[in-house]
């Protein structure tokens, strides 16, 4: 059965002050974003969105002198993200994917985000609806292909949280691919043409 949250959903990141917590979410996952950088040196794509950008690591590393546009709900992660980002292609949008007016990109990709949204399904619709070629998901909370359906839980101090994706429900639901990284994270790829 689905849990649900202490606090109104996103009250958990639009409340984080600390800096080093926000780069902590990236390094912490290196092996994911690394995973990523080296994704999109393979698979380039002209416009790109990140869902989830928060104080914008991965745009800094691997967008350079590129189109990118990263959207966080969190307004401390943007301010941090703008104030740390020279680049004049980069935008920087504070406001929830969900209900935000957006263009289409070629890539939608997030990182260490469906793991803590609401409903998995309506947030991976949601990114396929503004993609115009590819999503690309990374989820770093294990690798279930066992589990028929996607557990809703919450972290441990109740206020977040942490989902169990079902690659069997996923499959059944959406035309992706999904793997297996070596530490059991899970990478979900959505061809959009
Ligand atoms: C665990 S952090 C990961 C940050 C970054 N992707 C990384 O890996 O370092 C999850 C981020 O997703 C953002 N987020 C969660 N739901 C969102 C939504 N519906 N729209 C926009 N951002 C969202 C949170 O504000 C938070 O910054």
């Amino acid at each position: 059965m689905s849990q649900r949250i202490s606090k109104q959903y996103g009250t958990t990141w639009q409340n984080m002050k600390d800096e080093e917590r926000w780069k902590s979410f990236h390094y912490n996952q290196g092996e994911m974003h690394q995973k990523f950088h080296d994704w999109f040196e393979l698979n380039p794509h002209d416009t790109v969105l990140e869902v989830g950008c928060g104080s914008g690591e991965q745009a800094r590393i691997t967008f350079v002198d590129h189109n990118y546009t990263g959207i966080d709900l969190s307004g401390v992660a943007i301010d941090l993200a703008v104030s740390k980002t020279k680049d004049v292609r980069h935008e920087f949008i504070s406001a929830d994917v969900m209900n935000h007016k957006l263009p289409t990109y070629d890539l939608v990709f997030s990182i260490n985000v469906i793991d803590h949204v609401e409903d998995p399904n309506a947030f991976i619709d949601r990114l396929i609806s503004v993609a115009k070629k590819t999503v690309l998901i990374y989820a770093y909370n294990g690798y279930y292909p066992n589990v028929e359906n996607h557990v809703i839980a919450v972290n441990g101090t109740g206020d977040c949280y942490l989902n169990k994706l079902s690659v069997k429900e996923l499959k059944r639901r959406f035309d992706c691919k999904c793997e297996s990284l070596t530490n059991n994270h899970t990478i979900v790829e959505i061809p959009c043409e």
